[in-house]
C-alpha cells in the first residue's frame, strides 16, 4: 500500500528502513531521507509514525519472548520491557 504519495513510498518500503541500531530512523522526516527523498505535504507523518510504532511494539515482542526479563526487581518501576511485558499479561507494574 502506498502510505506516501508525494514520493510513492510503500508500507513495506517503511516498514525495511527500520532496522535495530543506532542509524533506525526516529521520524517520518528521518525515513524519508533513509529512503532516499525528503516529505513534501506532510500529510504521510501520521501513518508513518503509526506504521514506526507498530514496528517498534512488535520489536519488544520479540525481544521479550527471545530473551524472557532479568532484570531484578529494582528496575522494574521504570524498565519499558517489564511495563510492556506485565501490561500484556495483565498485570500492574
Ligand atoms: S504524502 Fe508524503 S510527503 Fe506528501
Amino acid at each position: 500500500m502506498i502510505v506516501c504519495s508525494c514520493n510513492v513510498l510503500s508500507d513495506g518500503a517503511v516498514r525495511a528502513c527500520l532496522k535495530d541500531g543506532p542509524d533506525c530512523p526516529r521520524t517520518p522526516a528521518q525515513v524519508h531521507a533513509c529512503l532516499g527523498c525528503s516529505p513534501k505535504c506532510g500529510r504521510c507523518a501520521r501513518t508513518i509514525r503509526s506504521i514506526m510504532q507498530a514496528a517498534l511494539q512488535g520489536a519488544l515482542q520479540d525481544a521479550v519472548a527471545e530473551a524472557g526479563h532479568a532484570c531484578g526487581t529494582g528496575c522494574a518501576s521504570s524498565c519499558s520491557l517489564v511495563q510492556f511485558q506485565t501490561a500484556g499479561e495483565g498485570i500492574a507494574a
